[in-house]
């Protein structure tokens, strides 16, 4: 190995199957500029390294530095849901950047207002105003907060397997001992629940739960779909023992399922969104019912970026874009690669689940080798679970890159 490599960013397997191809890019672009050893050397190293440097996107590709194109069907782990450099976001933007960037929550805006009511309108529940972050766990912060102080309870239940992001309130919620133990004890009392089980949760509620959090298919833990009528379910007992239902759409919302919501059935008390929400942009929103919103003093949780016009305008656009005719897409092309993927005949393969764009293919093994072949036959795909191979797709695509992911899955497959 040359003695120029950097620090290892994590020991896992999959860095060790994409190790070898990492020496060999460093040998062959060795006049480059190696932006690979300067991020592995300057940025704290909590990710894993895919040793590949992508500095371009256009339309569902992505381009290395060589220009070597690669098909991304991962989408950011779900943002960049109408694919890169988008003409009708851009335009928008470009806009946007034009009039105002920042402006703090105590300031009135046009875009913001604008951006707001269509969201609640979109939402089509119970919905009543929405709390605006620049992430994903920041809307579940707001969300535990706003339960606690619409309750006067600090006691949660959430789901094995859930994954509610990593700052310490939403890790309280996220299951997970590898991502929770060095900071033990973490926040309140969270006890968890099979995922999928409404009976599990009426017996795990007692006088002093606040809220049951759940997502309506777990991404993190592996694309999980519960049984039909799940939610619904659900919110009757939360109805019955009068705790607050918050569900969490930060990877399954806008759009993803082929619904805007993938729980559209349903009304939750507080709704987090997140991810594609704002066309590639930084967002989390957190939405509540009238009632929680009643309860919630001014100044008790704020932020100095979240709802900036810039990120607003991202979220007018989207909503714009997400119209019946592009869901119907996500949800035809979402079953046209489900059954192709399920053709594929290999004992590797143990199931294939997913709804709309959220796609997971669970492995008997070998998952990590998977995803570097893949990456080797220039098609970027996630992990999900211990075993689960995850398409995100962008909702642009087409038949036929469907069908060239599914001509390279299968190859890689066939040869391990
Ligand atoms: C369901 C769910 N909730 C919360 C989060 C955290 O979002 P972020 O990474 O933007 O903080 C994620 C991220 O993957 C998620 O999938």
């Amino acid at each position: 190995m040359s003695s120029r490599v950097p620090p290892l960013a994590g020991r896992g397997d999959l860095l060790r199957l994409f190790l070898p191809r990492f020496t060999r890019d460093r040998n062959d672009r060795i006049n480059m500029k190696d932006y690979q050893l300067l991020q592995q050397k300057y940025v704290v190293n909590t990710y894993p390294d895919r040793h590949i440097t992508l500095i371009k996107g256009d339309g569902v590709y992505l381009y290395d530095q060589n220009n070597q194109k690669y098909l991304d069907m991962m989408s950011n782990y779900g943002v960049s849901i109408f694919g890169y450099n988008n003409p009708h976001i851009n335009k928008f933007l470009r806009n946007q950047l034009k009039n105002l960037v920042v402006l703090h929550g105590s300031f009135n805006n046009n875009t913001r207002a604008l951006a707001s009511q269509k969201l609640i309108e979109k939402c089509k529940g119970y919905y009543a105003k929405v709390y605006w972050a620049n992430s994903g766990t920041e809307a579940i912060e707001a969300a535990l907060k706003f339960a606690v102080l619409a309750t006067g309870k600090k006691k949660f239940i959430s789901c094995i397997g859930g994954y509610h992001g990593k700052t310490l309130g939403s890790l309280s919620a996220t299951s997970g001992e590898k991502y929770k133990n060095p900071f033990e004890p973490l926040l309140w009392q969270f006890k968890q629940v099979t995922f999928g089980n409404e009976k599990e949760l009426e017996k795990a509620i007692d006088k002093d739960t606040a809220a049951f959090v759940v997502e309506p298919v777990q991404g993190e833990s592996g694309v999980i779909v519960p049984p039909k009528d799940y939610l619904k379910k659900v919110r009757d007992i939360c109805n019955k023992h009068n705790i607050l239902l918050i569900i969490d759409e930060i990877q399954t919302g806008a759009g993803r399922t082929g619904d805007f919501l993938a729980s559209e059935e349903v009304s939750a008390d507080i709704l987090c969104l997140g991810k594609g929400l704002a066309g590639g942009l930084p967002v989390g929103a957190t939405i509540v019912t009238q009632n929680i919103a009643n309860k919630i003093p001014k100044h008790i949780h704020t932020s100095t970026f979240g709802g900036n016009p810039f990120v607003c305008a991202g979220v007018i656009k989207t909503l714009e874009i997400l119209d019946d005719r592009l869901l119907n897409q996500v949800k035809n092309l979402g079953e046209y690669f489900i059954n192709k993927l399920k053709a594929i005949k290999s004992d590797l393969i143990l199931q294939v689940r997913g709804k709309g764009l959220i796609i997971g293919v669970e492995v008997k093994d070998k998952r990590n080798a998977l995803l570097k072949f893949l990456q080797d036959e220039h098609v970027l795909v996630i992990p999900a679970g211990e075993n689960v191979v995850r398409f995100l797709p962008p909702f642009i695509i087409t038949k036929e890159n469907i069908d060239f992911t599914v001509e390279k899955f299968k190859k890689c497959v066939d040869s391990l």
